[in-house]
């Protein structure tokens, strides 16, 4: 499997906080059959996460990929960011300030969980304008989405992705999440299920339990299609139906 959401570079973001608790994690992952994860601080979160690209972060990654190699852990990691949503994220994406998931033309991106369905569509609309396939992080967990059915078919018919987060699945953010999470994977709406882990210890990238889940709910083939034929074609930035 390739996770495409996970906050296990550390110091920069409320996921893990040194680097032996980003192994931790790196092997928690490895053990549940992750062969690679897209690594996804939070950035552009006004007054909060900033993180932009910088020496900081290159530096942190290099460290990390030579650590996890150094313990032998089969694992790679790739760059990227989770973008929390503004209106002018065009430039600072094209400068690489912010990341798309592995240099490709998917960013992975985030909004206020009550923010507005009309200021969600603007942003993303002008992403989508720009050529970028958006990956929309966790709409099970915004009130635009479980307010109204038609929502997740919107995103997509305005030419987003969605990722779904494996908590929800599991029940970890509450049975609006739960229930949410469900039916986009009942109805064959997500395009992703990823860990959005934080932790070696609560919220971790483990995802062999997701994968059986997804297979109860619905088939093996769309937990494979999930867990790794998508993350498999953004990493090669390959198109995605
Ligand atoms: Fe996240």
């Amino acid at each position: 499997m390739v996770d495409i959401h996970c906050h296990i570079l550390p110091g920069f973001d409320d996921g893990a906080d040194n680097f032996e608790e980003a192994l931790r994690m790196a092997r928690i992952a490895a053990g549940g059959g992750t062969k690679a994860i897209i690594v996804t601080p939070h950035s552009n979160i006004p007054d909060s996460y900033q993180n932009y690209l910088d020496k900081l972060y290159v530096d942190a990654f290099k460290r990390l990929k030579a650590l996890i190699k150094e313990r032998n852990i089969p694992l790679k990691i790739y760059p990227g960011h989770e973008i929390f949503a503004t209106d002018d994220l065009i430039e600072p994406i094209k400068r690489k300030r912010l990341l798309t998931l592995c240099n490709s033309d998917y960013p992975l991106v985030e909004f206020g969980f009550r923010e507005r369905s009309e200021s969600v569509y603007r942003k993303l609309q002008l992403l989508v304008a720009e050529g970028l396939t958006p990956i929309v992080a966790h709409p099970e967990r915004y009130a635009f989405v479980s307010e109204n059915g038609s929502a997740p078919m919107t995103l997509k018919k305005m030419g987003c992705l969605l990722q779904v987060n494996k908590g929800s699945l599991k029940k970890s953010f509450g049975s609006t999440a739960y229930a949410v999470s469900q039916a986009l994977i009942i109805n064959e709406v997500a395009d992703f299920v990823a860990s959005d882990a934080h932790s070696p210890y609560m919220r971790t990238p483990y995802l062999a339990d997701v994968h059986e889940i997804i297979s109860e709910l619905h088939s093996k083939q769309y937990a494979d299609l999930l867990l790794s034929t998508n993350p498999e074609k953004v990493l090669k930035n390959e198109k995605i139906k």
